[in-house]
């Protein structure tokens, strides 16, 4: 979604605003642009990639120490430059960057109109601003205040920053449901949609929480209220992210470092949190609220995207392992559809931006009847981890791919936690299988490195592969759900029709689909379910499809009846999703790459999707 980034201190601003806007290039955008104030507030915005932003740029004037710079991933009018942010007030003295969507834009722009205002662009974000001029105008007014009087008249979410060139030495910014991070430095601020801009300038930030807006002076005073003009005292906090995490550490794209960098993922996330030899688990948010979660009724879980694919392993650990009823929603239907919920209930909310709209609004709606909501957030002080009575993170570092790949891995390994977790405290299980499980997961770093040196193998398949039109993607139970997210992962960065189905479901449906250009991927690692899984292929295999298998390493069977076959190390059933969901994502990277796609940043896709 869209990206915003600020700057105002000592130093130019366009170096600082470029270098942003690229660092906020993951999040999915479809043109750039930068305001700079220096006497006269100049505008440079182009359709398309930040570099074509900058030759625009090149020999223009680009000085200036006080700026706003946008990524737009568009809502409302189609991605060109007069769409393109930041936009200009009627006047010229007003300019602002805006993400989120005002959704009785209709209504204000009509009222605009009828006072003589003109639009150049079909966007929301230049009736907001015209807006804020109409009332700083009409109520002779500062800019700080005509922005509160506004936003208290719009319905909808956004992140803004808006500059007044009768004012230079303030910026203005605020937020309701979309995230903004104030950096604070010596004398200077930033802000951003994210810490990934600021991190090489401060550690040191402010996140404004929804309806606040403030005021960043010159003269280093920062001033934050509420919309009902209540004062805030600023919390200053540090950021724990590292730059390093952030570039791509000499690999080709951030997904293959993301790929490459699950089995230290995965052993961050288990670290202080289980203990193999004394046989216990503890994810302090699940003993925090033990007697809640213990005696739920039943546990919801939703999410969108991948994060619902771990919600559904989840479903068959929890069930399995705990014996509590779980049920699996995606967010945007849970909010739509007046689900019971009570107190007796568990939200799991999954997501790793912890800013999805959808999730967001779903955790809103159980809140208000009074469930425990539990979030699994990657992203610190996220909208979600907040907005949560408990929660964990999933400590996976920033993810910049747009193609989740690493927080799946350890989203997945916290819900398995949490399901040894509560089956433990419900007696479901002996402890000595909970060891057993416990040594097995001490392996899975090892078992994922294993996994990742199939990469050779996987790209002579993708050159085979690679060009055609649709894949199918069959697995049985916790395979399933990676069935599922391997297919997900194909489409969004391949542009491939991929489906995932449980493979018995074949029979029922897609198996009219296959004939000797079909190429089926078959997860078949969890050995319970191997005969059947054998049959599927075999019914595959007499349709002419082609079968790309996904097997244990040694499994000569489904070797005989494959066409090709990726071997990975086994593990014990449970486990299994965390190693057999790599060659699905190497599968679909090499595909892509091959294809000539943009890997890290799909097309018509956003990083987080801030807007329904
Ligand atoms: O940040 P979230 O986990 O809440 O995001 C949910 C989905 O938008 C996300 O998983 C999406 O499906 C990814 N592009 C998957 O690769």
């Amino acid at each position: 979604m869209c990206g915003i980034v600020a700057y105002i201190g000592p130093k130019e601003a366009y170096p600082i605003l470029v270098k942003g806007l690229k660092r906020l290039e993951y999040r999915g955008y479809d043109s750039a642009g930068i305001a700079l104030l220096n006497g006269d507030l100049s505008i440079l915005k182009k359709e398309g990639k930040v570099s074509i932003l900058e030759q625009f740029a090149a020999d223009k004037d680009k000085h200036g120490t006080i700026g706003i710079g946008h990524t737009r991933w568009a809502t409302h009018g189609v991605p060109c430059d007069r769409n393109a942010h930041p936009h200009l007030s009627n006047s010229g003295n007003l300019a602002i960057i805006h993400n989120g969507i005002i959704e009785n834009y209709g209504a204000l722009k009509t009222e605009l109109e009828g006072r003589g205002y003109t639009f150049t662009s079909d966007t929301d974000t230049e009736v907001l601003l015209n807006l804020i001029e109409d009332i700083q105008k009409a109520e002779n007014t500062s800019i700080e205040e005509a922005v509160r009087i506004a936003l208290n008249e719009v319905v909808g979410a956004y992140a803004i920053v808006v500059i007044d060139k009768r004012e230079p030495n303030k910026l203005v910014a605020a937020r309701k449901g979309s995230p903004l991070v104030i950096g604070v430095g010596k004398d200077e601020f930033y802000v951003a949609s994210d810490a990934s801009p600021i991190i090489e300038y401060t550690k040191h930030v402010v996140y404004l929480n929804d309806e606040e807006f403030a005021v960043l002076n010159r003269n280093g005073v920062l001033d934050i209220k509420t919309l009902g003009n209540i004062q805030k005292s600023p919390y200053i906090q540090k950021l724990e992210m590292d730059l390093e995490k952030i570039e791509k550490g000499g690999y080709e794209h951030f997904m293959l470092k993301e790929i490459y960098e699950q089995p230290q993922v995965v052993l961050d996330c288990m670290r202080g949190r289980m203990n193999a030899e004394q046989g216990w688990i503890k994810l302090g948010g699940v003993s925090e609220f033990a007697g809640r979660i213990n005696n739920a009724k039943r546990i919801i879980i939703t999410a969108c995207g991948t994060s619902w694919h771990s919600g559904l392993i989840a479903e068959y650990l929890i069930e399995e392992l705990a014996r509590i009823p779980v049920e699996v929603e995606y967010a945007s239907e849970f909010r739509y559809r007046n689900p019971i919920v009570n107190e007796k209930d568990v939200l799991l909310a999954i997501s790793q931006s912890g800013e999805t709209a959808d999730t967001l609004s779903a955790i809103q709606i159980a809140k208000d009847r009074q469930a425990l909501i539990y979030g699994i957030c990657n992203v610190i002080g996220s909208s979600i981890a907040r907005a949560s009575h408990a929660g964990s993170y999933t400590h996976a570092g920033p993810e910049i791919g747009v193609a989740s790949t690493k927080a799946f891995t350890a989203q997945v390994t916290i819900l398995t936690l949490m399901a040894l977790q509560l089956a433990q405290s419900q007696g479901t299980i002996s402890q000595s299988r909970l060891r057993q499980v416990l040594y097995e997961m001490e392996t899975i770093p090892d078992k994922i490195r294993g996994a990742l040196k199939t990469n050779d193998v996987i790209k002579e398949i993708a050159a085979k592969y690679k060009d055609a039109k649709n894949f199918l993607y069959l697995g049985r139970g916790l395979n399933f759900p990676i069935a599922l997210e391997g297919a997900l992962k194909l489409k969004e960065i391949s542009y491939i029709h991929a489906e995932g189905y449980p493979a018995a479901e074949m029979k029922h449906g897609p198996i009219a689909l296959i004939d000797e250009n079909m190429p089926v991927v078959f997860i078949a690692t969890n050995m319970s379910a191997h005969e059947k899984i054998v049959s599927n292929i075999q019914e595959v295999k007499a349709r002419k499809g082609k079968i790309i298998a996904i097997v244990n390493e040694g499994d000569t069977i489904i070797k005989a009846l494959a066409d090709e076959v990726i071997e990975i190390p086994e593990t014990d059933e449970l486990l299994s999703p965390l190693v057999s969901i790599v060659p699905l994502q190497l599968l679909s990277y090499h595909i892509a790459l091959m294809r000539g796609c943009n890997v890290d940043q799909p097309r018509n896709l956003a990083k987080s999707v801030t807007v329904e």
